[in-house]
Formats: C-alpha cells, sequence, structure tokens
C-alpha cells in the first residue's frame, strides 16, 4: 500500500446497514457484502443492526417531552463518527420501508446547540437493494434517494438491485452470480474511495 493510500485508509469511515431488520435479510446480506468492498478499498467499516437499535415511532409529542430516546442518540453517534454510508433498503409497496425512514426522520432531529442534520451534512452514501420480485427494490431506492439527497447528503449515482433475490444468494450469504457479488463489492470500493478523497484524509468527529 503506497503511504497515500494508507493515509486515507486510516482516515475514512463507512457506517454499513440495511433498512431492514429481519433475521434473514436479503439486503443485510447484501449490505455485508459491500462491506467487503469497502474495507478491500481501505476503509473501517462498522456494520449496524437495526435489530439491536430500536426506535419508538417518531412522534413530535414525545420528543417535546422526553428528549430523544437513547437509542436515537447513539444512532446519531455513530452516524456523526462515520463519513460514509453504504446502504441496503429493501422495497416496500414502490417506496422507503418504515424502519428506514423513522431512523432518518430521529437521527435528522437536533439537539440544543447541534448544527442542523449534523448526521447528515457532508456525508456520502451509496444505495443497493435486494428483493424477491423483478425490480430488485429499484423503484424504492428513487425515494431514499431523494430523501438522503434533500437532507444534505450526497449520493454517488452508482447503485445496484438485485431480482429474484430467493435464489440470489449463496449459503454463506455471497451473490451465486459473480457479476453480481463482484458489482456490490465494486459499490462498497466506490465509496470508501471516493469518500476518503472528498475527506482528504482527514478524520471528522463532529
Ligand atoms: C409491507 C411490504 C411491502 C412490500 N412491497 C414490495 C414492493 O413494493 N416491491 C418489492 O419488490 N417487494 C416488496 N415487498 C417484498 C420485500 O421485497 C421482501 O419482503 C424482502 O425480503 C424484504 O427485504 P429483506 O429480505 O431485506 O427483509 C414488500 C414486503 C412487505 C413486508
Amino acid at each position: 500500500m503506497s503511504p497515500e493510500t494508507e493515509k486515507l485508509a486510516i482516515a475514512t469511515k463507512i457506517l454499513a446497514f440495511a433498512g431492514s431488520a429481519r433475521k434473514d435479510s436479503f439486503n443485510k446480506k447484501l449490505v455485508k457484502i459491500a462491506a467487503q468492498g469497502a474495507k478491500a478499498a481501505g476503509a473501517e467499516v462498522t456494520y449496524l443492526d437495526f435489530r439491536d437499535l430500536p426506535l419508538p415511532l417518531y412522534d413530535q409529542d414525545l420528543e417535546a417531552a422526553e428528549g430523544l430516546p437513547e437509542n436515537a442518540r447513539k444512532l446519531k453517534a455513530l452516524m456523526k463518527g462515520h463519513q460514509g454510508f453504504l446502504i441496503a433498503c429493501p422495497e416496500y409497496n414502490s417506496s422507503i420501508t418504515p424502519l428506514l425512514k423513522n431512523a432518518i426522520d430521529w437521527a435528522s432531529r437536533p439537539e440544543p446547540d447541534e448544527p442542523p442534520l449534523a448526521c447528515f451534512k457532508q456525508k456520502v452514501a451509496v444505495l443497493m437493494s435486494a428483493s424477491p420480485g423483478a425490480l430488485g427494490g429499484l423503484r424504492g431506492l428513487i425515494h431514499v434517494r431523494s430523501i438522503l439527497g434533500n437532507i444534505g447528503v450526497l449520493v454517488l449515482p452508482d447503485q445496484k438491485a438485485i431480482s429474484n433475490a430467493s435464489q440470489a444468494f449463496d449459503e454463506n450469504g455471497n451473490l451465486r452470480e459473480r457479476a453480481q457479488q463482484e458489482a456490490i463489492l465494486e459499490l462498497g470500493s466506490k465509496l470508501a474511495t471516493v469518500t476518503a478523497k472528498l475527506n482528504n484524509g482527514l478524520v471528522t468527529t463532529t
């Protein structure tokens, strides 16, 4: 590894998560493949399973009465501590899952003295999806991209939707089709590389 690559590798922190909490989620498998690609490109990757971070349905009265739930604070701290997001989101009725939208809504709420959208501004993301259906969840990604773009995330144009997901993965969670596996690894690698370049090798902690 060249000194320049080494410098970028140390600096780049990627948070990988799926918009599904389901135990056997195809999207969890997918984002873990992309995470391998990001790691191979030198990034430090943290995998977040939303099953481990349950959040109440966002309610402005609840927030006014009690402030942010502990898990919303944990989520925000995680997001602020990473420069890039690898996101695999299933499509529910042609759109984003309530799980992911709810997480975004909680993370978008500022604490006192915190700048607006601190979890999202200056962050870079790559999107992907998997579905048993023929479109692979592609229609949902349009909404995920729009939401994230509107709150300050630079969502890279590269994305991939895996159709027929029930047959697409092997017993180790890898994609059976080599071209698909490589495309998802490449998504992770692309996010790591672009995020590193945009951050000039500096770690962002706020
Ligand atoms: C409420 C609901 C709505 C869904 N709508 C769609 C849809 O619009 N398009 C699609 O391809 N699959 C749809 N599905 C099927 C999901 O793609 C499938 O459950 C998938 O396995 C979810 O992703 P996961 O495996 O990561 O949990 C829907 C599933 C649920 C539960």
